[in-house]
Parts: C-alpha cells; sequence; structure tokens
C-alpha cells in the first residue's frame, strides 16, 4: 500500500476502470488501497468509454484504447491515466496535459524479459539450435559439430548500455562471455564488463553483438553495410531494440555471403498490426537466422510488474500527488509529510502564479513548510505543504483563480 497523507479522502469514493484485461495485479494493488475497481476484459467503443468515464478518478488501458480530447475533456473528475503497456501514443498526450491529467506508463518492466531472450538467442546461434530443430521436425537427420561452439571465453558486445544492455551483461557474465558495451553516455560498468570507446571498436571486438539502443535520429540505421564489414567473419548480430537501427537489406545481404554466422532479430521497420499470414522480410528463410514477431518483452511476469508498476504510480498520484514517473506532466516528488495539509494545484504556465497563490496563503496566516513547482511550456504542477488546516479555504481561493485547472488538498 503507498504511504499517504493521512485520512485525506474517503478511499472507497475514488472509482477507478480498467479496461483490457490489465492484470490482476493492478487489480490487488488498488484493492489494498481500497479504491473502487470496475474491471472490463475489452476496449469498449467512444460512446461506451465515455460512460464508462464519465465519473472515474483513474482509468487504465493497455494498447488498443484510444483516449482523445473529447474522452478525456468529458470525464471530469478523472485524476489520472494509466497505460498499462510501454507506449502511450494511444491517447493524447498534449490533451491530458492541457486538461492536468498526468498518464504513466511502465517503460521498464520487461527489462529482464528481453535479457533473458537476448542470452537464450546467443546460445542458439553458436549452436545453430533452430536450424537442427527445423530439420528433425521436418524428418532430416543432420548431425554435425562443425560451426557450432559453446559461449565461454566469446566475446559479447552490448550497443546501449541503458536498463536491458546492462541486464545483458550481467547475465552474459555469469555464461563466461567477455562482455563490452558502448553508450553514448557514460555508464557504470557491472560486474567485469568494459566499456569501449566506439561503436566501430566494439563491432570489430565482439563474436557477438545485440543492440539496446532507443529510437532516435542517431540509431536510425546505426548498423548497415559498412558496420557489419567491421564484424568479425562468422560473428552474430542481435536486434530486439527497434525496427529502424538496423539495414535488414544490408543484414540479409552479409548473412548470404556468410560474412555473418547468423543473426537473430525481433523488430522491423514495419511491423503488422495483428497476428496472421503474409509477413515480408529480406531475412526470411535464411540459415541460423532468428525471426521473431515482437515479443522479447512478452512474458506474463513483464505483464505482473506492468500491472504494479503503473497501479503504483497512479496510487502515489492520488495520495502524494506524485507524478516522477509521468510522461507528459511537470515531476514533482515529495515525500508524505505527517500533519501538515498539502495543496496540489495544476494552473496555466503564465507568470504571476506563484504570487497570486502565495498571497492567498499569506492573507490566512498560514505557514508554507514546503513548496516546490514544476513546469513545462503549458502548464505548471505545485506542491506544498501548509502547517494549519486552511485546507477548505485555501481551496476554495486558489480553485477560483482564473489560471487555475485542478486543485486538490490531501491532509
Ligand atoms: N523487443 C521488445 O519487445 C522490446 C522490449 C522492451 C524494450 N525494447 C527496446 O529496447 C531498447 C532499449 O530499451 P532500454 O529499456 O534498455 O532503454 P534505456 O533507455 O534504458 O537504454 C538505452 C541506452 O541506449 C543508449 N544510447 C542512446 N543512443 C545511443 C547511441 N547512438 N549509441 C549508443 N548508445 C546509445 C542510451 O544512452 C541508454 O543508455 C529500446 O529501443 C526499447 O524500445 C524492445
Amino acid at each position: 500500500m503507498v504511504e499517504t497523507q493521512p485520512s485525506s479522502f474517503p478511499r472507497e469514493s475514488i472509482k477507478v476502470v480498467l479496461l483490457e484485461n490489465v492484470h490482476e495485479s493492478a487489480e490487488a494493488v488498488f484493492a489494498a488501497e481500497r479504491f473502487t475497481v470496475t474491471r472490463l476484459s475489452s476496449s469498449p467503443g467512444d460512446a461506451e468509454l465515455r460512460a464508462l468515464i464519465a465519473d472515474a478518478h483513474l482509468i487504465g488501458i493497455r494498447s488498443k484504447t484510444q483516449l482523445r480530447e473529447p474522452a478525456l475533456a468529458g470525464a471530469r473528475r478523472l485524476l489520472a491515466v494509466g497505460c498499462f503497456c510501454i507506449g502511450t501514443n494511444q491517447v493524447d498526450l498534449e490533451a491530458a496535459n492541457r486538461l492536468g491529467v498526468p498518464v504513466f506508463n511502465a517503460p521498464f518492466s520487461n527489462t529482464r524479459s528481453v535479457a533473458e531472450l537476448v542470452i537464450a538467442e546467443v546460445i542458439a546461434l553458436s549452436r545453430q539450435l533452430l536450424d537442427r530443430s527445423t530439420e528433425v521436425h521436418a524428418g532430416r537427420w543432420h548431425k554435425l559439430s562443425e560451426g557450432c561452439h559453446e559461449v565461454r571465453g566469446k566475446t559479447l558486445g552490448i550497443v546501449g548500455y541503458g536498463h536491458i544492455g546492462s541486464q545483458v551483461g550481467v547475465l552474459a557474465e555469469s555464461l563466461g562471455l567477455r562482455v563490452l558495451f558502448h553508450d553514448i553516455r557514460s555508464c557504470l560498468p557491472m560486474g567485469n564488463n568494459r566499456p569501449v570507446a566506439s561503436l566501430d571498436e566494439l563491432l570489430a571486438a565482439s563474436d557477438f553483438v545485440t543492440l539496446h539502443v532507443p529510437e532516435t535520429p542517431d540509431t536510425r540505421n546505426m548498423v548497415r553495410a559498412e558496420q557489419l564489414a567491421r564484424m568479425p567473419r562468422g560473428a552474430c548480430l542481435l536486434n530486439l531494440s527497434r525496427g529502424t537501427v538496423v539495414d535488414l537489406e544490408a543484414l540479409a545481404a552479409a548473412l548470404r555471403e556468410h560474412r555473418l554466422g547468423g543473426a537473430a532479430v525481433d523488430v522491423y521497420p514495419t511491423e503488422p498490426e495483428r497476428n496472421g499470414p503474409g509477413f515480408e522480410s529480406p531475412l526470411r528463410g535464411l540459415a541460423n537466422v532468428i525471426l521473431t514477431p515482437h515479443v522479447a518483452g512478452s512474458t506474463e511476469e513483464a505483464q505482473e510488474s506492468i500491472g504494479r508498476e503503473v497501479a503504483d504510480a497512479l496510487c502515489k498520484f492520488v495520495n502524494q500527488g506524485t507524478t516522477a514517473q509521468a510522461v507528459n506532466f511537470p515531476a514533482i516528488e515529495l515525500p508524505p509529510s505527517p500533519g501538515t495539509h498539502r495543496i496540489l494545484n495544476i494552473h496555466r504556465n503564465v507568470p504571476g502564479v506563484l504570487r497570486d497563490i502565495n498571497r492567498i496563503i499569506s492573507d490566512l496566516n498560514a505557514n508554507i513548510e514546503r513548496q516546490v513547482l514544476a513546469t513545462d511550456p503549458n502548464i505548471g504542477y505545485l506542491m506544498m505543504d501548509l502547517d494549519a488546516d486552511l485546507s477548505a479555504e485555501v481551496l476554495d481561493r486558489i480553485t477560483l483563480l482564473p489560471t487555475s485547472i485542478r486543485t486538490r488538498v490531501l491532509w
């Protein structure tokens, strides 16, 4: 249960609507808070959605439900939106920001799932495992050891040493791999993982190269013919990051010409919107190439972790006003402060707001114990703890300011 300012509101009055079969781990978090939860397995149509969220305080969705401005604006009590997934394109983030509604997601809950698949694929590529399995399934006995290797003592090069890259480094080292990494920022190496100065240096020194960078202008086509040519003959490339990072035609050519020994690819420049036949890629049918349909982060454990992480973030916002993990909002986090009254004010970002609010507080002879303001181009978010029980009066007067979008008080 998230620590909260004591007795600030009747907890059962907080209504949570969870759509699209959000994992039950989320419902457990809200139940511990005694919030009232409505849980649906489907993604409702627009009219049903609007009716469902008309008096909801929190809404939880996954990737199908489109939350556009009219629906957001119609939800008068809405405090926050939870995207129980990684992406947030399905929400009009800009409109939510203007309406004073923070949106939370879970960008790192599937880190471990991706890292484990990378390790599985490094071993599978090294042993040509999927080709042997496919042959035996087809009734063909093809026993060989040539070209098959242990991974112990080989070198794994990690490009992008963030959440996933660094976990891969830890797991790889436990298998006896030597680990090099390259990142544009300076990172603390885990275990004996070793940073190298450039991508070229990493490519030239690695038996396996695994990519864990975000999609940015710099990483678009980061690995193309020129980079593949720097890798040792027989080396393998893994891309479980973003589809735009590798030139797949160049990769296919390097594999066909046996310059590379294998590849594992989970992400593609364009991906189908739904399951079914008809997927095309220049890598289809090539030997020792593992192709998966963007599933590296898709496990039940990741879903459970996403459920908990997003529900926790929503509860922290309701109970404490914390927006540290929001994707569309000025970030503020202050620990709960028992005995104080916490005012949370979201306002239009125009000059003079802080002056107006401080004048209201000083007119009422209250003392501000702590005050934090963060802004973005559209809005400001102010959190302040007062030492006196002036909550109702302060709330009324701040709410009436023409710059105020939403104001709450926790005590
Ligand atoms: N296939 C899947 O199912 C799946 C699941 C989760 C994440 N992902 C993807 O994996 C990637 C990594 O995720 P993460 O959570 O580790 O991200 P992260 O933000 O924690 O780490 C990314 C790292 O890449 C580094 N970086 C950025 N540009 C770089 C460059 N040009 N050269 C070298 N390093 C660079 C950053 O400094 C950062 O350390 C993301 O693209 C994410 O979308 C894929």
